[in-house]
């Protein structure tokens, strides 16, 4: 039985690759694809995610959800992804079909007439994973659960606390990680260990075809944008999101009590994973530690070698 998902992005390179590992995982089954503001403002994000399906040979009803965070003024990250969002590849148009329902819509319909239990992958922002729940909460009852991509177990990177996600809507973390549903969460700690070398991305453009060499081309611009931090390499930080799901062999995790600041002045978006395994600290959320990164990086190869 494949596992129905709905996938919340804000593409962004990362989560172009975590596309391009959940579009072929044959344990997914993509019911829908929705796309919020983050790494670029949501008309740009919403253009690569049509840019990105059309090239993966995709189908599944695309919506288009969250302009800005709940409360606060948008943040982008061109410094990371370009103008565009998605630099460094000729990819294809931007001419996939777009649901005229919203994201919230969409994801309310695929939930509600799914017979079985929806899993929910979010690599953006949570804007629009809060804003379902506000709106119709009682889809909660027919979510398995929810693996993202967003927080940390130890520094930020968008400021000295909070990873860029969280930071970008802490109100909208709060809500999911309130929310009491199964949570599994691939915070910095782990996925800046889950890089890609430049010999890994030049064995996947050795594949040869169309989208290997176009997916080589989003890592080298994206590699180039790590390197220049001192990074080993390019954090794949959203695939992880899906390999966790998919293969949670390759990581190791544990039950922490997880919270996120949002008001501090020099804090918000800050995620507090409690080590302390206080018993006044019930677990809410499933957090990523560790990760098999060989293994990782097979998983995304063989991934890419399949298109
Ligand atoms: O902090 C990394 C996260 O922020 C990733 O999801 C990346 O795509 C950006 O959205
Ligand atoms: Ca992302």
């Amino acid at each position: 039985m494949k596992i129905p998902v709905i996938f919340d992005c804000d593409p962004g390179h990362d989560d172009a690759l975590a596309l391009v590992m959940a579009c072929a995982s044959e344990k997914l089954d993509i019911k829908a694809v929705t796309v919020c503001a983050g790494n670029a403002a949501l008309e740009k994000t919403l253009v690569n995610a049509k840019r990105i399906l059309r090239l993966l040979g995709q189908s599944a009803p695309l919506a288009a959800g969250a302009a800005r965070p709940l409360l606060r003024e948008p943040v982008y990250a061109p410094d990371i992804h370009g103008k565009s969002g998605l630099d460094g590849a000729p990819l294809p148009p931007p001419d996939y079909p777009q649901e005229r329902a919203g994201a919230a819509e969409l994801q309310r319909r695929i939930i509600s007439q799914s017979p079985e239990p929806v899993t929910i992958i979010a690599t953006g922002p949570l804007t629009n994973i809060a804003i379902l729940f506000s709106a119709f909460p009682e889809v909660k009852q027919n979510i398995a659960r929810i693996s993202f991509m967003g927080g940390s177990a130890g520094a930020g990177n968008w400021t000295a606390a909070a990873e860029f996600n969280f930071y970008a809507d802490p109100e909208a973390a709060d809500i999911v990680l309130s929310s009491g549903l199964p949570l599994l969460m691939s915070g910095l700690n782990v996925t800046e260990k889950a890089f890609i070398t430049r010999d890994e991305i030049d064995a996947i453009r050795a594949f040869g075809g169309r989208t290997p060499v176009l997916i080589a081309a989003l890592l080298d611009f994206y590699l180039g944008v790590y390197m220049k931090r001192g990074f080993p390499g390019a954090a794949l930080h959203d695939p992880c999101a899906v390999a966790s799901l998919t293969n949670p062999e390759l990581f190791s995790a544990h039950p922490y009590h997880v919270t996120v600041e949002t008001r501090g002045k020099y804090t918000a978006g800050m995620s507090l994973v409690d080590i302390r395994r206080r018993s006044d600290a019930k677990p809410n959320v499933t957090v990523n530690m560790d990760v098999d990164r060989k293994g990782f990086i097979k998983l995304l190869m063989d991934a890419a070698g399949t298109y």
